[in-house]
């Protein structure tokens, strides 16, 4: 990388579906990066308590990024690192809510180190309204009829309401 090079980042995650707090953590990145990859994770979503598909998930990041040209989204499947390394990025971004995301993060950054060594991941603290947020909660409020409006943006409340009225 040289100077002029410009600074791109992938965040990856599960993001079933984007929180506000996705949305954050991802505008801030553009603070200190040219560009970022939003990079929704086939293998960590597969799971039954699932709600939107990898193709709903990546629809909704480009619809609430419709106005943001500097982020792009994509799926990956197999290792983050491969994805990073054939994308030729060296930067991942995650969000680090409270003490109890810690350990697993570091976990996560030293084992992609260990498999690529030029990766270096970034953590990025959300806004602290944020703080409680998480794509797993927000399921659960909305599969038992609590309002999620405040907590996605609110084309991601209207496909959650249609989801679970169809669901
Ligand atoms: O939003 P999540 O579920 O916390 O995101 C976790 C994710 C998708 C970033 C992580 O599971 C991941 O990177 N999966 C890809 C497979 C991989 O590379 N596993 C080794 C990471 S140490």
């Amino acid at each position: 990388m040289n100077a002029s090079s410009p600074v791109v980042a992938i965040y990856p995650g599960s993001f079933d579906p984007i929180t506000r707090g996705h949305e954050d953590i991802a505008r801030r990145t553009l603070r200190v990066a040219d560009r970022l990859i939003i990079a929704v994770a086939h293998t960590a979503t597969q799971s039954k308590n699932s709600l939107f598909d990898v193709d709903e998930r990546l629809e909704l990041m480009r619809l609430v990024f419709a106005e943001e040209d500097r982020v792009e989204a994509c799926a990956f499947s197999g290792l983050l690192v491969d994805f990073a390394r054939a994308r030729d990025v060296r930067f991942v971004i995650r969000g680090l809510r409270a003490v109890s995301d810690f350990e697993y993060e570091l976990q996560m950054a030293q084992m992609n180190r260990e498999l690529w060594p030029d990766l270096e991941t970034v953590f990025l603290a959300p806004e602290v309204d944020y703080s409680f947020l998480s794509s797993s909660l927000v399921r659960e409020v909305a599969r038992l009829g609590g309002d999620v409006s405040r907590f996605v943006s609110p084309v991601v409340a209207q496909r959650v309401r249609e989801k679970l009225a169809v669901g």
